[in-house]
């Protein structure tokens, strides 16, 4: 059974597939009880964060933090002034990402590290702010959105392949550090989603990606906020060090 009010921090949540984990985290209910209070970090669009609390509305606590996921120093304050706002943490969701794509030729140093910091150094900087209070309480669930391009690659996305899949490396590692502990530590890997990550392909690279998914169709934020609901519920209480491919069926 699901436990009263959680408290949930997810990192890059004003849209797409955070906006979407947001929602899933604050909505979850069972039994008339509501799952989770969240609080959010986002580093643009102060009216997007506003919408979504005013979306959620009041019977779910949401707070909205502007910060760089990739700086140390901001994750510990944030997440300091998060569990103050919350009241504790229970889950963490690594979500906030960025693409800088191009063929390795034309990479620029600057590009490689800025997808490095913004998508697996910013998973250690939150990881490493909550993990003291989740060992302490013997209780956490942490979710990584890495990416298939993280377990097969993809041309042109050198810089963020590497990010993602050192994202399941660090997940993997994190989830026997901890285990003992009460905290699982789970990946999920989605396949193409409609966000505006994928908003700059064209029809014509849509239609040949859609010929490589077996469920012929992009997928939904919502696709994968449902199962990064799943790993933080009770439910999934027994599974930890997984990637969870949400992708139509491309990787199999
Ligand atoms: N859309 C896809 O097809 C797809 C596929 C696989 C994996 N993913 C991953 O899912 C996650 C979400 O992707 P999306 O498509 O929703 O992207 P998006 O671009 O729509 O949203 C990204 C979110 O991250 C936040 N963000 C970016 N840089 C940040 C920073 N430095 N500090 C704080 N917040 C920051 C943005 O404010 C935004 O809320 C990313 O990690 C992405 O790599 C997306």
């Amino acid at each position: 059974m699901l436990k009263k009010s959680k408290r949930a921090i997810v990192t890059g949540g004003t849209r797409g597939i955070g906006k979407a984990i947001v929602k899933e985290l604050a909505a979850r209910s069972c039994c008339g009880v509501l799952f989770s209070d969240v609080a959010f970090i986002y580093n643009s669009c102060d009216e997007c964060a506003e919408e979504i609390q005013r979306e959620i509305g009041e019977e779910t606590k949401v707070f909205a933090f502007k910060a760089d996921a990739s700086s140390f120093n901001d994750a510990q304050a944030t997440v300091d002034a998060a569990i103050k706002k919350l009241g504790g943490v229970d889950i963490l969701i690594n979500n906030a990402g960025i693409t800088k794509d191009n063929l390795l030729l034309r990479m620029s140093e600057h590009d490689f590290d800025k997808v490095i910091e913004v998508n697996l150094k910013s998973v250690f900087n939150y990881s490493k702010a909550v993990i003291k209070t989740m060992i302490s309480q013997r209780y956490g669930r942490i979710v990584n959105i890495a990416s298939v391009v993280g377990l097969i690659g993809n041309a042109g996305q050198s810089n963020y392949a590497a990010s993602k899949a050192g994202i399941i490396g660090f997940t993997k590692s994190l989830a026997r550090e901890v285990a003992s502990r009460g905290i699982t530590v789970n990946a999920v890997a989605p396949g193409f989603i409609e966000t505006e990550m994928t908003s700059a392909l064209n029809e014509a690279q849509r239609q040949t990606l859609i010929t490589n998914i077996p469920m012929k169709r992009l997928g939904k934020p919502e696709d994968v906020a449902k199962v990064v609901g799943f790993l933080c519920s009770d439910e999934a209480d027994y599974i930890t060090g997984q990637v969870i491919s949400v992708d139509g069926g491309m990787v199999m």
